[in-house]
C-alpha cells in the first residue's frame, strides 16, 4: 500500500542524493526555498518506505503573467521503485495541493530525459532547451491547473 504525505526538507535529502545528485556533495541536495514557510515537501511511502519525493514552491514566474504559479522541484522516484506509477501519483498529489492553494499554473525545469513523463501528464514545453550546471539539459515545462 502506498500513501503520500507531507515530509520535511531533511527527509528529502536521502532521495535527492540517491536519484538527483549522485556523486555530488551533500550540500547540493539543499535547494533554495526549501525552508520557506510556503514550501511543501511531499513524500510517497510504499509499505512504509520513502519511495519518491517532490517539492512544491509558491514561486511565480513572469512567463505566466499574473497567474498564481507554483514551481515543482526535486521530483524523484528511487530507481528500485520507478515505472510503477509512483511518479504520476506524486505529480497528481502536488497538483491537488496547488489547487487547494488557489494556484493556476504548475511549472518547473524538467530534465530532458523526463520530458516524456511530464508530457503524459499534460505538461508542455516553454522555450528551447537550456543547460543547468552539473545537472544537464532542461526544458521549462508548465500546465494550467483548472
Ligand atoms: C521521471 C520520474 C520522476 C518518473 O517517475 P516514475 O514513478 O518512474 O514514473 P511512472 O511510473 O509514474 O510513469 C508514468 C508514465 O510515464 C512514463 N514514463 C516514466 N518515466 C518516463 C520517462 N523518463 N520518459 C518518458 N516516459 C516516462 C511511464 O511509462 C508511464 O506511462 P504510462 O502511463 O503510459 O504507463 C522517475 O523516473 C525519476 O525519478 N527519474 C530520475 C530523476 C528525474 O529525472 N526526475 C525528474 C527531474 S525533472
Amino acid at each position: 500500500m502506498n500513501t503520500i504525505r507531507q515530509i520535511t526538507a531533511e527527509e528529502t535529502y536521502i532521495v535527492r542524493q540517491e536519484v538527483l545528485r549522485k556523486g555530488q556533495p551533500p550540500e547540493s541536495c539543499r535547494f533554495d526555498g526549501d525552508e520557506l514557510p510556503t514550501t511543501v515537501h511531499l513524500g510517497l511511502f510504499d509499505n512504509g518506505m520513502l519511495a519518491g519525493i517532490v517539492t512544491v514552491l509558491d514561486h511565480g514566474n513572469p512567463v505566466f503573467g499574473t497567474g498564481k504559479a507554483f514551481q515543482l522541484r526535486g521530483m524523484a522516484v528511487r530507481t528500485t521503485h520507478q515505472m510503477k506509477g509512483f511518479g504520476a501519483a506524486l505529480l497528481s498529489g502536488a497538483e491537488a495541493f496547488v489547487k487547494t492553494e488557489g494556484g493556476t499554473v504548475v511549472w518547473f525545469n524538467a530534465r530532458t530525459t523526463a520530458v516524456g513523463f511530464y508530457e503524459k501528464a499534460g505538461y508542455q514545453k516553454n522555450g528551447p532547451a537550456f543547460e543547468i550546471g552539473n545537472v544537464g539539459p532542461h526544458y521549462m515545462m508548465f500546465k494550467a491547473i483548472l
